[in-house]
Parts: C-alpha cells; sequence; structure tokens
C-alpha cells in the first residue's frame, strides 16, 4: 500500500488559477462549435539545466504556473492552471531523485521532449499517463509493455519520488517521469500526432460542483489528447467516482478525433489491465464503488 494520502477532499493541497468561469451543465451536442486551441503563453520557462542545483530538482518554478487557453465554444473548455504545493522527500528520496532525476525526469517546461533521445532508443510506441500517483500501477504495466516508452507525468513531488525509487530498485528501464500539469505538458511538450496512449487512471474527481470546471475531462483536454494521440492512438479513462462518471458519460462523443470505443475493447491494442489495485482504486472498492472504465480511438483522418 501506498503512503500517499489522496487529494480528494483537499483542493488547499493545489493552488489554482485564473478560475472566473461560469459554470453550466454540459452540452456534448454543441460539439459543432470546435475551434483551436489558444496559441500558447509566452510565459515560458527556461529549459532544462543539467547543472542546476540538486536542492532544486524537480522542484517547480515559482510564480503563476503554465497555462494553455482553450477557445474551443464549448462548454467544459476546462479553465484554471494549476500546480501542487505539499510535499517533502525523505532524506533517502532526496538522496535517489538527487542521483536519478537529471537522467529519468523533468520539470515542465517550454521544450518539447526528444522522447527517441530520452529513452535512448527509436521508434518505439510511447504513452504518457497524466496524474501517476506513486506509479504503482505505472511500475507493474511497464514491464509488460517493455517495447512501449511511458512517460508518467504528476504534479505530486513525493509521488514521483516513490515512482522513481521503485523504477531503480526494479530496474525498469522504459519509464520517464515530468513534474508539472499534465495537460500543459501535452501542449508544450508532446508533439503533435506522436503518441500511441495517454492514460488517466482515477483523475481527482473534484466534487463539489463549483469545483467541476476543474476535472481533467473536458472538451479542451479531450481534444488535446487528440491532437496528440497518432491515428489509431488509445485514451484510457478509469474513475470509481459515480458523479465523475456521468459527467464523462456526458462526454464520451464531444471530441470528433476520439471515436468511442466503450468498455471492455477486447481488439485493444494497448495493455489496459493495470495489473495492480491502486491506492486510490481500492478505496474506491473499500467504499464498494463500481470502476468504470473509457477507452476512445482516435481517428484515422
Ligand atoms: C486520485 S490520484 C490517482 C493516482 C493514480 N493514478 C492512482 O490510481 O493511484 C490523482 C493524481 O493525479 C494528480 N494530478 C491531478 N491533476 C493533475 C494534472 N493536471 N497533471 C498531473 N497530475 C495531476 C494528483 O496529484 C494525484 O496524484
Amino acid at each position: 500500500m501506498s503512503d500517499f494520502s489522496p487529494p480528494f477532499d483537499t483542493p488547499s493541497m493545489y493552488q489554482y488559477v485564473r478560475t472566473g468561469y461560469n459554470h453550466s451543465p454540459p452540452i456534448a451536442e454543441s460539439a459543432g462549435g470546435l475551434g483551436e486551441l489558444a496559441p500558447m503563453n509566452t510565459n515560458a520557462h527556461p529549459p532544462q539545466d543539467p547543472t542546476v542545483d540538486p536542492g532544486t530538482l524537480g522542484e517547480l518554478p515559482s510564480g503563476r504556473p503554465l497555462q494553455t487557453t482553450f477557445t474551443d465554444g464549448l462548454d467544459y473548455p476546462r479553465i484554471g492552471a494549476v500546480s501542487f504545493r505539499r510535499g517533502t522527500l525523505t532524506p533517502n528520496q532526496e538522496a535517489l531523485f538527487t542521483e536519478h532525476w537529471p537522467r529519468l525526469g523533468r520539470i515542465l517546461a517550454d521544450e518539447v521532449i526528444d522522447v527517441d533521445a530520452w529513452f535512448g532508443r527509436s521508434g518505439h510506441p510511447t504513452i504518457v499517463e497524466i496524474g501517476s500517483g506513486t506509479g504503482t500501477s505505472t511500475a507493474a504495466m511497464a514491464p509488460l509493455e517493455a517495447d512501449t516508452n511511458v512517460i508518467a507525468v504528476e504534479l505530486y513531488k513525493p509521488g514521483l519520488a516513490k515512482l522513481l525509487g521503485q523504477i531503480v530498485r526494479e530496474d525498469i528501464t522504459n519509464i520517464r517521469m515530468v513534474r508539472g500539469d499534465g495537460i500543459e505538458v501535452l501542449a508544450r511538450m508532446i508533439p503533435e500526432a506522436s503518441l500511441d496512449g495517454v492514460r488517466i487512471f482515477f483523475p481527482d474527481p473534484w466534487p463539489k460542483a463549483r469545483h467541476h470546471k476543474r476535472r481533467i475531462i473536458q472538451s479542451g483536454p479531450l481534444r488535446l489528447i487528440a491532437s496528440r494521440l497518432k491515428p489509431g492512438g488509445v485514451l484510457h479513462v478509469a474513475t470509481d467516482h459515480a458523479d465523475y462518471a456521468e459527467w464523462i458519460d456526458e462526454l464520451v462523443t464531444v471530441e470528433p478525433r476520439l471515436e468511442y470505443r466503450g468498455w471492455p475493447w477486447p481488439e485493444c491494442p494497448q495493455l489496459t489491465d493495470r495489473q495492480v489495485i491502486t491506492k486510490f482504486e481500492g478505496k474506491g472498492l473499500d467504499k464498494e464503488h463500481t470502476i468504470r472504465e473509457y477507452l476512445w480511438q482516435r481517428t484515422t483522418d
């Protein structure tokens, strides 16, 4: 079991900016109003510096987080940028970070990732997992998809440190990590049509109505994900939160370039079995929550 506490009811763990947004119910039919992603803002973070002070390794820069504005004309574009405020590492984790983060991790920046160079091999499929938490399922799945490059994106540094420890201990070679908002990582660091898969397992449900706008599954992010997937690429989402599942149910056809495949989808070209029950999944099961899984495939147009 992980020692990572869920942020479900503690949104104060996050700093959220630019949240002026009028809540209204999702209207999937309005998909015809899709526009383009707005140009990225220019508050660029500097490129990664390998000579950086070890004490600041994996630290997000202070100040307003990078934020992409979605202007898709739909009701749920996802507004606001998110950054994480809490979490310290144990001395052991600090030592591990100092030794291995420069090779296996990076922070969100306006810098497109050269995936082949980072993984030291070329032409392999690549999957981005957003919100990997402590990486329990990330580390369990990766050895079964050794051919695939897995990029785990997480805001919570101790979660990344836990995954880093497992990678090192178990000599897992196909995982790299990015610390930052997964939406910004996709928008700024991942080229268009370059991914074979995107995974979002048990995203924060933001249960209060006034926080629904912070949910990651919205029309804007779905459009962004579609743009980063290759034709035929797969988006896999799982939630144990009934209200969030209802929300996702209303959005399954909102993005025209994501064809909804439902669940199960036996022909799915990517691994869908998480292999382990993550802490968040386990908490949901303890409460007799139903786990809902969603699969979409990027259209081939
Ligand atoms: C409920 S936990 C689930 C963690 C993990 N997937 C699991 O099943 O155990 C959600 C995770 O997503 C992370 N998270 C939330 N919003 C994020 C974002 N925009 N980008 C990256 N990670 C995010 C949180 O820090 C948290 O670790």
